[in-house]
């Protein structure tokens, strides 16, 4: 069997998960990481047998620069296992938006899965999903991926049932951008402390980052904090516009949650 795995991973959270499910499959398995923006230049086309793809939600929702890029893909009858990796709040409409795209571009959705990682503005007094994927996590995203090979070694071919999403339908319309209004932009704060390493600019998912100045662009700029994670020498600064936020999120993200499969 041939598996193609494709992947975002601005902090490396669903990256652990796709690792994981890797290793509980057979056969030849392939990475395709979309994280980077030239890796997006290119469409991709599927050869292989079951694709899992794998993209961490973002205000409830699949990304929509993601979103405009895998529109792009198409099936023409191959499995798809969808996953969602969300900071400990909520899937949102994701795997909906999972389910429709196998519909339209022709895949045949067999398995669904919503993993938690760490969120991106966890901290030590916010620490939501804090260490997360933890070793159970791993297990889970093993097993999953063990019946998903159970699952096609039987040739059953069911579309999971995913669950209907409960959340007000205006939360999943906001803009990609209206994190903006609530995150601050990761500046420089120690210029002492940067050496120009070039990491920060190298690892942005959008290209948001001037090679020279080192400036963002705010009109760019994800929130995702992957320049933040990657600097050696912790020059770069983020958080929550307001303090209340950060007990709002903490709030929000506080209970610990499961991960949840369908198949
Ligand atoms: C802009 C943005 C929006 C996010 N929105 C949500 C959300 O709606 N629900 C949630 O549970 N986590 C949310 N998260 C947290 C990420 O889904 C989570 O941290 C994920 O594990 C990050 O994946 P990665 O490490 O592979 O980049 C958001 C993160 C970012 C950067
Ligand atoms: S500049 Fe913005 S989009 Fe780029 S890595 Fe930093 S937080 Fe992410
Ligand atoms: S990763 Fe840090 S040290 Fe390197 S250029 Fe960026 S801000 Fe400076």
């Amino acid at each position: 069997m041939k598996t193609e795995i494709i992947y975002f991973s601005a902090t490396g959270t669903t990256k652990a998960i796709v690792t994981a499910i890797s290793k509980g499959l057979r056969g030849e398995v392939h990475f395709t990481d979309i994280t980077l923006p030239e890796k997006r230049k290119d469409a991709i086309e599927i050869d292989c047998d079951l694709v899992i793809a794998a993209i961490p939600v973002y205000g409830e929702r699949i990304p929509d620069f993601l979103y405009d890029y895998i529109k792009n893909v198409q099936g023409n009858g191959t499995y798809l296992a969808a996953i969602s990796v969300y900071g400990n709040i909520g899937f949102g409409i994701s795997l909906e938006q999972w389910k429709r795209f196998a519909e339209t571009n022709h895949f045949r959705l067999i398995a669904a899965g919503a993993f938690i990682g760490q969120h991106t503005y966890a901290s030590r007094e916010a620490p939501v999903a804090y260490g997360r994927p933890d070793e159970s996590d791993i297990r889970e995203a093993r097993t999953f991926a063990v019946n998903i090979q159970k699952k096609i070694d039987t040739g059953d071919s069911k579309c999971p049932e995913i669950p209907k999403c409960t959340l007000p339908g205006f939360i999943t319309k906001l803009p990609d951008s209206g994190t903006r209004l609530l995150v601050r932009q990761p500046r420089i704060n120690n210029r002492t402390a940067c050496n120009n390493c070039g990491a920060c600019v190298r690892k942005c998912p959008v290209g948001a980052i001037d090679s020279e100045t080192l400036e963002i662009s705010e009109n760019k700029c994800l929130r995702c904090y992957a320049c933040v994670k990657i600097c050696p020498k912790k020059a770069r600064t983020a958080g929550l516009r307001l303090p209340v936020l950060r007990t709002v999120f903490n709030r929000a993200g506080m209970r610990k949650k499961e991960n949840q499969t369908f198949l």
